[in-house]
């Protein structure tokens, strides 16, 4: 069989380009090896963690921060296996909707494993290992496969008491010690919904800061905020021998100032880092190889170096976020249908799912420090937001950095209930290259808590209005 494009992985980058193909009038083929479709992102990543956010955190409100609204609930428990059971509707829900698009877009799902097995006249060959094994061609490929959890040398992970991203969604009850390797964003998004469901969390981290791709002050204030709730986190850690047992694990480790320590936990996450996965695709079939770390080389539009292939998504350079991949896809969908598409990198936002939200776009003061860009600086909390504090979050601040010169939008960095929605308005002003004071001189909506980001502008000219 015969393809304009075949996409190999049904991540957010490979489903989103093949439906983006399809509207474009290609004959469409995505080789998917699960047995869902949709990725990590959709499967064990993204989509299922923020339903145990949701569940955890209605949880604890409903355990401990009604009262401030005059609600007495008592006899609070939580169903875990329910609260699991949500979490598989939904993904199951997703899913389907996917094949639903699928057939919608007359897009085909090759049942199996892809690996290239070199070129014909017609164009490249992708052996599909599946079922029914089979080659298939097509004039274009775009390798979307995604990555895997890294895991510490010499540590198994079994998902059941260590486990990776996968597991720890997973757990048929709430254990009573958990430990986490790695203050990274799973660490801290999967710890946070344990602890919120009674589990006592500690955090090794081998960095001695917090969130470094963070701006300083949201990582300051997520520290003070996420340690008040009860998180535990080390800092400067060295791990050491790891013994596991049914019953937990035994974590031998070098505190910052070099004294020997162990954590005893009933389970124990690790959450170190993703390698992406192009092992076992054959690129030498077709003349690519990976770079040191693992990625395939691509040049700013997805390009590899061979002619019609393609990589998107964590597989290549760049955050290994899901709507970059996502936006990937689409770019080499266009590039291939003969458009003109474009992805400006500095302007894809960064979000954290923990409570508060943490959302970022463009650059951190540090980073205009270092780079010694003159800027200017403008910061609100949201304790001063009328809307925050009806909705008892009055916890963080949006933070605005502009050229000094130009007062263009550099950064936008935000912590704070509904970051990640408040966080595309930023990134909207910054790919229209929008100065502070355009955003201070647009109307928001009262109250809302899209104010504080027209505040945190203003207050770059010391004119924010409630503060
Ligand atoms: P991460 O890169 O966010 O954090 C890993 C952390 O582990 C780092 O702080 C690192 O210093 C630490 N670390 C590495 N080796 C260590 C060791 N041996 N001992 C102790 N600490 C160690 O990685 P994470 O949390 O595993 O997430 C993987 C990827 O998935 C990230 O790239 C992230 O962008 C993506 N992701 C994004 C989400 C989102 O957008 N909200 C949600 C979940 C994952």
């Amino acid at each position: 069989m015969s393809y304009d494009l075949i996409v190999i992985g049904s991540g957010p980058g490979g489903y989103v380009g093949a439906i983006r193909a399809a509207q474009l009038g290609m004959k469409v083929a995505v080789v998917e090896k699960d047995k869902t479709l949709g990725g990590t992102c959709l499967n064990v990543g993204c989509i299922p963690s923020k339903a145990l956010l949701s569940s955890s955190e209605e949880y604890e409100k409903t355990s401990h921060h009604l009262s401030t609204h005059g609600i007495t609930v008592k006899g609070v428990s939580m169903d875990i296996p329910k609260m699991l059971k949500r979490k598989d509707a939904i993904v199951s829900k997703m899913s389907k909707g996917i094949e639903f698009l699928f057939r919608k877009n007359k897009i085909t799902w090759l049942k199996g494993h892809g690996k290239f097995a070199g070129r014909n006249d017609v164009g490249i060959l992708v052996a599909v290992d599946g079922d029914e094994s089979e080659t298939v061609v097509a004039k274009n490929v775009i390798v979307a496969t995604g990555s895997n959890a890294r895991h510490l040398p010499g540590l198994k992970v079994d998902n059941k008491i260590v486990c990776d991203n996968e597991g720890a969604l997973a757990f048929e009850s709430v254990p009573q010690k958990l430990g986490v390797i790695g203050a990274g964003v799973i660490g801290l998004e999967l710890g946070s919904v344990w602890r919120r469901l009674g589990a006592e969390v500690t955090i090794l981290e081998a960095l001695p800061t917090f969130l470094g791709a963070c701006d300083d002050a949201v990582s300051k204030e997520a520290f003070k905020l996420f340690t008040g709730q009860g998180l535990h986190i080390h800092f400067g850690v060295k791990i050491g021998e790891i013994k596991t047992s049914a019953k937990g694990a035994k974590i031998a480790y070098t505190d910052s100032d070099g004294k020997a320590q162990t954590l005893d936990c009933d389970r124990l996450i690790v959450s170190i880092g993703r390698v992406p996965n192009t092992q076992n695709l054959q690129l030498d079939q077709v003349g690519l190889a990976v770079d040191e770390r693992g990625f395939i080389p691509v040049d700013g539009y997805c390009r590899t170096s061979q002619p019609g292939i393609y990589a998107v998504g964590d597989v290549v350079r760049g955050p290994m976020l899901a709507h970059k991949g996502e936006d990937e896809g689409v770019m080499v969908a266009e590039l291939i249908a003969g458009q003109h598409p474009h992805i400006d990198y500095d302007c894809i936002p960064w979000v954290i799912y923990t409570s508060p939200e943490i959302a970022w776009v463009g650059r951190t003061e540090q980073q205009l420090v270092a780079e010694g860009r003159k800027y200017k600086s403008g910061q609100f909390p949201f304790a001063a937001n009328g809307r925050a504090l009806g909705m008892d979050s009055p916890d963080g601040f949006v933070k605005v950095l502009a050229d000094e010169e130009t007062e263009q939008i550099l950064g936008v960095h935000i912590i704070g209930m509904a970051a990640s929605d408040m966080i595309a308005e930023a990134a909207v002003a910054m790919e229209f290259k929008a100065s502070a004071e355009d955003i201070g001189r647009i109307c928001h909506p009262h109250p809302s808590l899209s104010e504080a980001m027209r505040e945190a502008s203003l207050a770059i000219y010391k004119r924010a209005l409630n503060m």
